[in-house]
């Protein structure tokens, strides 16, 4: 029988070259809530929870329960703060997890004055080789809208395989149907 994953060992933060990556802390929420807060026009069109700007208090309890999700070792939301000044720029984590497969999901979305440097494509790397070299990655996926370029072009820049398109599987943040691409990397081919 599989131990159960809370019994994992899990280091809570590690480092790239200019960010340091780790699992939400409690009041962690004022940083996020301004980040949310500045990019919430760029945020919109894509993610579902950003249809408006949340309360100071909303995403404090947000990142409690998402610290509560890393501890239970069923979902791992990881915050991205730039070395250089402590500031958060934005937020990725490991979701979908299925423990048995050893199968991760990655999501994303940066702070809009930290796009266009390279940020994410780093963060995403590195929680990759997190998830292969702490959690024994099998298959690392990454989801997203076929109209969202730029979500596109980081899985594409760092070599994740584009395995298809599924047609009409989701609804989009209008309620209209969308189609979503799905990108991945599997041990024994990308890895
Ligand atoms: C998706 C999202 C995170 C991408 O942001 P981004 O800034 O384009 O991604 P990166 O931080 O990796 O930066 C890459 C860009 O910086 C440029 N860049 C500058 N310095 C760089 C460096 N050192 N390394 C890599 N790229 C660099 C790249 O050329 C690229 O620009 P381009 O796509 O115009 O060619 C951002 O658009 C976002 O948060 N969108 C809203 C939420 C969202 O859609 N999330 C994904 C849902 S599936």
């Amino acid at each position: 029988m599989e131990p159960d994953p809370i019994l994992f060992d899990i280091p809570e933060s590690f480092e790239s070259e200019r960010l340091l990556i780790r699992a939400p802390l409690p009041n962690d929420g004022r940083q996020v809530n301004e980040a949310v807060r500045e990019s919430i026009d760029e945020l919109r069109p894509w993610m579902p929870w950003a249809q408006s700007v949340p309360t100071a208090a909303q995403s404090e309890a947000n990142i409690r329960h998402a610290r509560l999700h890393f501890l239970q070792r069923t979902d791992m939301r990881l915050l991205l703060f730039a070395k250089a000044n402590g500031q958060l720029i934005g937020s990725s984590g490991l979701h979908q997890i299925d423990w048995r497969v050893r199968r991760f999901e990655i999501g994303y979305w940066l702070r809009t004055s930290c796009t266009g440097q390279g940020y994410m494509t780093e963060a995403v790397e590195a929680i990759a080789q997190f998830a292969i070299g702490q959690l024994a990655a099998n298959r690392i996926v990454i989801r997203c809208d076929e109209r969202n370029e730029k979500s596109s072009r980081v899985a594409e820049r760092l070599g994740f395989k584009l395995e298809g398109i599924v047609r009409h599987d989701e609804l989009d943040v209008e309620g209209q149907p969308r189609s979503t691409k799905i990108f991945a990397k599997v041990r024994g081919v990308e890895f």
